[in-house]
């Protein structure tokens, strides 16, 4: 029997490379008490957040196809870009360390807060190969992306996977995921939804999910909630890489994927707040509501936000009385143990020291 809910419904889409650690499928529940607090009849959860043993959220599903890619082409080195607390670059080199494979990372920096260190020294277990691209936390994305192209020319034996891993190859985890809830819906574990609330921030998560809902021919409407700056989440963009990854599965001969259109996903801006990461007032009451009624742990930057769209939306978007499904993308991984064992004198480039020492460089 095939293994992924993508080649159960489309069999020639056994033909991507794919190496299998996430733990799949997630888990479906209704959030009743949370529902209840909300007057929302119908509230659901898909818990992504425990797609992983080593690390969980939505990096994960991306991961299995992007890795799967570097070890079929040969690689022994892969490497990503992120800020210096990215969960993205963390994920990457936790599961690219257990794959055999020499994780690295070229790295932009950030405010730094205690989370940030703590995402430091988790990523300084895999003993990855580092370099920092700018000592500014602000830099033009173009001048960034010029950077990172220079580098690459230099290093072509590398698997490079682009931010958040929302390649076309990364992206179609989340495909893969719309197939498993459409299997979920099959089984009668979950009704089918009427809306879908997920974060969007490089946006792999979201051009999966609609593309693959619509492929396996659900009409639920995905809401991508903005979290990063339009220049890196745009409608446009989630089109843009919804036909990468359609072009993809043709090509290894899935009949006719459907080509996404703007009328086929909402990407909503209201609940940003002022910049990536800063926590806004919505965020941070709906962190303390799932807390408080359901247990459910959510942050400021993504799932905080998320939350807070749900909530805020729900009156005028009529959801009432309609199956809605919170997709949470955040880690549910306990990294205490790996935060512990961690030496980042020894393991992190000298640069980084300065982040411990309290002066961020920024
Ligand atoms: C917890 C969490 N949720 C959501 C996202 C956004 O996912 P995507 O980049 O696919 O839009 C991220 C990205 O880093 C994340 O860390």
């Amino acid at each position: 029997m095939a293994d992924t809910a993508l080649q159960r419904q489309f069999p020639s889409a056994e033909a991507l490379p794919r190496t299998a650690f996430a733990q799949l499928p997630t888990r479906v529940e209704p959030l009743k008490s949370l529902g209840a607090e909300l007057n929302l009849q119908d509230l659901w959860v898909k818990r992504d957040d425990q797609s992983g043993t080593l690390y969980g959220g939505n990096k994960v599903r991306k991961l299995e196809f992007l890795l799967g890619e570097a070890l079929a082409e040969g690689h022994d080195e892969v490497w990503t870009v992120g800020a210096i607390g990215s969960h993205h670059v963390l994920a990457t080199c936790i599961y690219a360390r257990q794959q055999g494979l020499e994780p690295g990372a070229l790295h932009f920096p950030q405010p730094v807060t205690e989370h940030v260190l703590d995402n430091l020294r988790a990523l300084s277990t895999t003993q990855p190969d580092l370099t920092l691209v700018s000592n500014r936390a602000q830099i033009p994305v173009e001048v960034l992306r010029t950077r990172i192209r220079e580098w690459l020319a230099r290093h072509p034996e590398v698997y490079y996977i682009p931010a958040g891993g929302s390649s076309a190859t990364g992206a179609l985890g989340y495909v893969n995921a719309a197939m498993e809830l459409a299997e979920q819906i099959e089984n009668g574990e979950v009704p089918e939804p009427d809306t879908i609330f997920v974060a969007a921030g490089t946006c792999g998560t979201l051009a999966g999910l609609t593309l693959g809902l619509k492929m396996a021919g659900l009409s639920t409407h995905v809401v991508g909630v903005r979290v990063v700056d339009r220049l890196i989440a745009n409608k446009p963009l989630v089109m843009r890489l919804a036909g990468k990854m359609a072009t993809r599965l043709e090509a290894c001969g899935v009949d006719s994927a459907p080509s996404v259109s703007k009328d086929d996903f909402d990407l909503i801006h209201d609940y940003f707040g002022r910049d990536y990461g800063e926590p806004t007032p919505e965020g941070q009451r709906a962190i303390r509501l799932a807390d408080q009624t359901e247990g459910l742990t959510l942050e400021p930057t993504y799932t905080g936000k998320t939350m807070a769209a749900l909530i805020g939306e729900r009156e005028d978007r009529g959801l009432r009385d309609k199956t809605v499904l919170y997709w949470h993308t955040l880690s549910g991984v306990d990294l205490s143990e790996r935060i512990a064992a961690a030496d980042v004198a020894a393991d992190l480039p000298d640069e980084y020291q300065q982040f411990f020492d309290g002066k961020d460089g920024t």
